[in-house]
């Protein structure tokens, strides 16, 4: 049986997740054919690291607070990058430069800039490199692809997707969530790269990854902040709402609005138009499919992914829900490797071990970069008060990443030079 060793670097809230996964695996290892192992984990909170022994039994020297000297290890095949957003670039490339592939929690970075920067080093280098973006893990996904490569919709020409919730800031309106979500250092922005990577992610990747236009749009923050409530050092430094408009050279538009606070109800909506017919994605996945639930029961969340269809029969409009999940369960149970494209880790794992390619994978870091076009846009055109073009924000696209960080007493540079 082949087993991937894994080493975390990260070790917070995600990455807990990521062990679930990692469990799941082991759990069904003769079913995939192969399974992995986490043997080394490197965290710079002493009290966060111990969790890992005391919660999974973990030896003291497989625990680390300094991730270069985990990076110097020869007995693991590959790094799991686990840490906050604007930490992923750097750390991702030194783990690359080291010589490990890498699969790196989303979005793959802040900024479009950045995200390319871990790209082109992979390319140099010749790593492996993977996103976590789970709602292409579903058979929604590739239901919603086969509706549309079956012409039954017709040509797409417009997508509206709205993520709106009245109170959701992480770290700040849910204090179990870390308040490195709302610091602009460390985040980079709110939920339009954190629930956008999922929603435009997925559309983009359903629609065949379109080429950006123009983007047109908005962001601020509205809703009053209580100096009382920000635990973070950096103060709350994000949006709370942005707002932007897309037009593709394919003549598509796309409708992006998400708030993490505002004063109205909670409600989400995705759909595709269609010439001939139209599609709402139903429950996208933000957050990890069977294998990333305890037991791998019932989602913890709203509901299982699902999609509608819109459109005519004999003349006559008709509704149809497509049962995704269901179809899901059959698709796995006829061809067991079907499962390679239900989970993000196992899909990475899959790839490492070279049953999937660069042909029959998911592009994760392609699509998390044109999300990160797509975004970046939002953010240009507000701060210039007028629409960009997608070859301005590829010049424009600012350097987020953090370039150093206080790792015990030391104040390490990281080095992202390849
Ligand atoms: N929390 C969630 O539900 C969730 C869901 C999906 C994706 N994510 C993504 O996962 C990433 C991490 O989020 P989180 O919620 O787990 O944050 P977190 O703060 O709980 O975990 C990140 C951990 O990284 C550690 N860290 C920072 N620099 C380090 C370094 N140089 N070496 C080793 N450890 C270091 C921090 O101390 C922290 O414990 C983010 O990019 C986020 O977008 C989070």
């Amino acid at each position: 049986m082949k087993e991937i060793r894994v080493g975390i670097i990260g070790g917070g809230m995600i990455s807990h997740r990521h062990m679930v996964i990692y469990e799941n695996i082991q759990k069904n290892a003769e079913l995939l054919g192969f399974t992995a192992k986490v043997v080394a984990v490197a965290e710079i909170i002493p009290e966060r690291l111990a969790a890992w022994r005391e919660q999974y039994g973990f030896d003291k020297k497989d625990l680390y607070t300094d991730f270069r000297e985990l990076l110097k290890r020869d007995d693991i095949d590959t790094i799991d990058v686990c840490v906050h957003n604007n930490y992923h670039t750097p750390i991702s490339i030194m783990a690359m430069k080291a010589g490990f592939d890498v699969y790196c929690e989303k979005p793959s970075a802040a900024s479009y800039h950045d995200a390319k920067l871990m790209m082109d080093c992979a390319a140099k280098l010749g790593r492996k490199f993977h996103v976590q973006i789970s709602s292409l893990m579903s058979p929604q996904t590739r239901v919603a692809c086969d509706m549309i490569a079956s012409g039954r919709i017709g040509t797409p020409y417009f997508v509206n997707i709205e993520q709106l919730t009245r109170r959701r800031r992480p770290g700040y309106d849910i204090p179990n969530f870390t308040s490195d979500f709302y610091s602009k250092r460390i985040a980079g922005h709110a939920a339009a790269i954190d629930l956008g990577i999922y929603v435009v992610g997925q559309i983009l990747y359903i629609l065949g990854q379109p080429k950006l236009q123009s983007v047109s749009g908005f962001a601020t923050r509205g809703v009053e902040i209580d100096p009382k409530l920000i635990t973070n050092p950096d103060g709350y430094g994000v949006e709370d709402i942005s707002d932007g408009f897309a037009k593709f050279e394919n003549g598509m538009g796309l409708h992006f609005l998400a708030a993490t606070a505002m004063n109205y109800k909670d409600y989400s909506m995705t759909y595709v138009l269609g010439s001939k017919g139209g599609l709402e994605i139903i429950n996208t996945d933000t957050v990890g499919g069977k294998f990333a639930r305890p037991g791998m029961g019932r989602p913890a969340w709203g509901g299982e992914p699902e999609l509608k269809f819109y459109g005519e029969m004999d003349g006559r409009h008709v509704t149809m829900e497509l049962n995704c999940d269901e179809n899901g369960i059959i698709e796995a149970r006829k061809d067991p490797r079907m499962m390679m494209f239900n989970d993000n880790q196992i899909m990475w794992l899959a790839y490492k071990l070279g049953l999937l390619d660069d042909s029959t994978r998911y592009n994760t870091p392609d699509i998390a970069l044109q999300q990160l076009l797509f975004t970046d846009g939002i953010f240009l055109s507000q701060e210039l008060g007028r629409s960009v073009t997608a070859d301005e924000i590829v010049a424009m696209s600012p350097t987020l990443f953090i370039p150093e960080q206080k790792i015990g007493n030391e104040i390490v540079k990281f080095d992202v030079g390849f």
